[in-house]
């Protein structure tokens, strides 16, 4: 990965943070886009002294906050030339505001279809570009992601996380599979699990929901004439 510049969305834990170590040992430009700036520099630091591989950065980005980023985006456009690759990391669970753990469940479970849509309406948008865009599930990983799940329910499912879920090095190691492998040069629009491409239900597949979701997110954020188009 020398010569190239990845940027990873929380790669100050978990399976973000792992993919960083691991970029950064393969000799990338690792820019770590974090909201926590104690926990991303403790992690920068981790990883700096790893691999001795200094060019990792932080860059402060709350991708809850619109405001925060365009000022994050603003900011890439100025200071770098290109990027290779992007991996949309950032993730939360079980945090939505005022549901109830068996609502925010679902909730979670329909973020996840909505970065499906996402992702498949965005590979088609860029097909002939020379830009791949591929998904994944890491599976499941004991890390921070379980920290919100609620008592009494928590003691067991650590116990559960401990036991039987994979560690975040684990996780990561699909995310790295798509980030750097020759494998998968070309390749677009497909999901990942276990470095293997899956397929997926016919719900997911829907692209006129794809389009809709795409459409319908780019009037919540507001995108407006000035912005690039895809
Ligand atoms: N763990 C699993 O079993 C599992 C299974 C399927 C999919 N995934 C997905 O894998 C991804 C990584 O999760 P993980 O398991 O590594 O969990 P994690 O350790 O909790 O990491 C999630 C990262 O996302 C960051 N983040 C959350 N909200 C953010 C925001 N508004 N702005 C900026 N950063 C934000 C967190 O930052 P803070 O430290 O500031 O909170 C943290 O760095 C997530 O998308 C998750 O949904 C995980």
């Amino acid at each position: 990965m020398e010569g190239k510049t990845v940027l990873i969305t929380g790669a100050n834990s978990g399976i973000g943070k792992e993919t960083a170590r691991e970029m950064a040992r393969q000799g990338a430009r690792v820019i770590m886009a974090c909201r926590n700036q104690e926990t991303a520099n403790a992690a920068r630091e981790e990883i700096v002294k790893e691999t001795g591989n200094n060019n990792v950065i932080i860059k402060k980005i709350d991708l809850g906050s619109q405001r925060s980023v365009r000022e994050f985006a603003a900011d890439i456009l100025k200071t770098e030339n290109k990027l290779d690759v992007l991996i949309h990391n950032a993730g939360m669970a079980l945090a939505f505001r005022g549901a109830t753990s068996e609502d925010a469940a679902y909730l979670y479970y329909v973020s996840k279809y909505a970065n499906i849509y996402f992702a498949r309406e965005l590979a088609q948008r860029l097909e002939g570009s020379g830009i791949t865009v591929n998904f994944l599930h890491p599976g499941m990983i004991d890390s921070g992601i379980w920290r919100n799940v609620p008592f009494p329910l928590n003691y067991p499912m650590l116990a559960v996380t401990k036991c039987f879920f994979k560690t975040p090095k684990q996780g990561a190691e699909t995310t790295i599979y798509l980030a750097s492998s020759k494998d998968v040069e070309g390749v677009s629009g497909k999901y990942f699990m276990d470095k293997k491409e899956h397929g997926l239900s016919a719900a997911a597949m829907d692209m006129d929901k794809a389009k809709k979701i795409w459409e319908e997110s780019a009037k919540i954020v507001g995108l407006t004439a000035s912005d690039p188009k895809i």
